[in-house]
């Protein structure tokens, strides 16, 4: 790859003199964090020893300093004064790292976000980041809880430090900076992502079911939970929407929700269905399709109401006395 690779004691002793002491204790706890976190997530611990060496190299130096670098290797200030102090010292250290320490690409990214945080974040991005978070000389309330996440979730380390941080930011009547609230979008997105593919691997493998015997399955379920007045209409001459339509009335609200939960339920655990959407059309009306199937759960007001049954009285009433058993 493009770019030095550095041992540490030479990366030490160039840097050491950048930094004050107790800042120079701050790079060496992330320095420590980084190389466990690297460690546990399996990052180059190589690179993140450099980014975290090196990342706040700048911080120390004066505003005109800062300005000249800026002006130097062309960055924007895009900060007001207060910001200018904390955060510009992210992109001269990054353009340092670049320029005179020729390091590589990944490595200056790394520098450059880890003050606010980026969109698409790299593995070695959020180390960074997060490393400068909880060292072991940070102490603010929830750093505990944070450092604890980091060896168990990191994006949701990462969700907690920056959301706690933008937090802190709105309740000092600050703005967050748009950096750090598109690292946690895309962040929430990522763990949004990860939930829904482990929900998707945890499903059960569908059985293949006819519409017939997918309708005799639903009226099954629904009639070991006492659904009232249980009919099954087939629609398939009336509508390209379903083949059947299955009509219920529950006793009251909570009924209505039981059958409804208990028919998605059995479905899924039973034969890995799952309905294609479930409507709460009103509270006293429940929808669940699964496509050739269209469950109603309805209170008995409003099944009069709608009255399915007579708006579909040219569909098939199912003979469903050998499938019913309770009352
Ligand atoms: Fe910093
Ligand atoms: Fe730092």
């Amino acid at each position: 790859m493009e770019g030095k690779t550095w041992s540490r004691e030479e990366l030490e002793a160039a840097v050491r003199p950048m930094y004050s002491d107790k800042r120079w204790n701050h790079t060496l706890g992330c320095c420590e964090m980084g190389l466990a976190l690297a460690e546990r997530w399996g990052a180059d611990g190589q690179m993140v020893m450099e980014a975290t060496l090196v990342h706040d190299m700048t911080r120390n130096l004066s505003d005109d300093d800062q300005l000249q670098l800026c002006k130097k290797y062309g960055i924007i200030n895009k900060y007001g004064k207060e910001e200018f102090r904390n955060l510009i010292h992210a992109e001269t250290a990054a353009a340092l790292a670049a320029d005179r320490f020729e390091m590589r690409p990944a490595v200056v990214q790394a520098v450059a976000s880890h003050t606010l945080g980026n969109g698409d974040m790299s593995l070695l991005d959020k180390i960074v980041y997060l490393s400068d978070a909880i060292e072991k000389g940070r102490a603010y309330p929830g750093v505990e809880a944070i450092r604890k996440l980091a060896f168990e979730n990191l994006d949701r380390a990462m969700q907690m430090s920056i959301g706690s941080t933008l937090r802190h930011i709105e309740e000092q009547g600050g703005t967050p900076h748009p950096a750090s609230l598109l690292a946690l979008e895309c962040i929430e997105r990522a763990l949004y992502e990860q939930e829904n593919n482990m929900n998707e691997n945890n499903r059960t493998q569908a059985v293949d079911l006819t519409p017939e015997q997918l309708m005799k399955e639903i009226v099954k379920i629904a009639d070991s939970r006492k659904a009232k007045d249980l009919r099954a209409l087939h629609v398939t001459e009336q509508t390209t929407l379903a083949d059947y339509l299955v009509i219920m009335t529950g006793t009251s609200t909570t009924h209505l929700r039981a059958l409804a939960d208990e028919v998605e339920f059995q479905m899924k655990e039973k034969f890995g269905i799952y309905p294609h959407h479930v409507e709460g059309v009103s509270s006293t009306w429940t929808l669940l399709d699964y496509t050739s199937v269209v469950v109603n759960v309805f209170m008995e007001e409003s099944r009069e109401t709608y009255d399915l049954e007579r708006k579909w009285g040219d569909g098939l009433p199912v003979d469903l006395s050998d499938i019913l058993i309770a009352e």
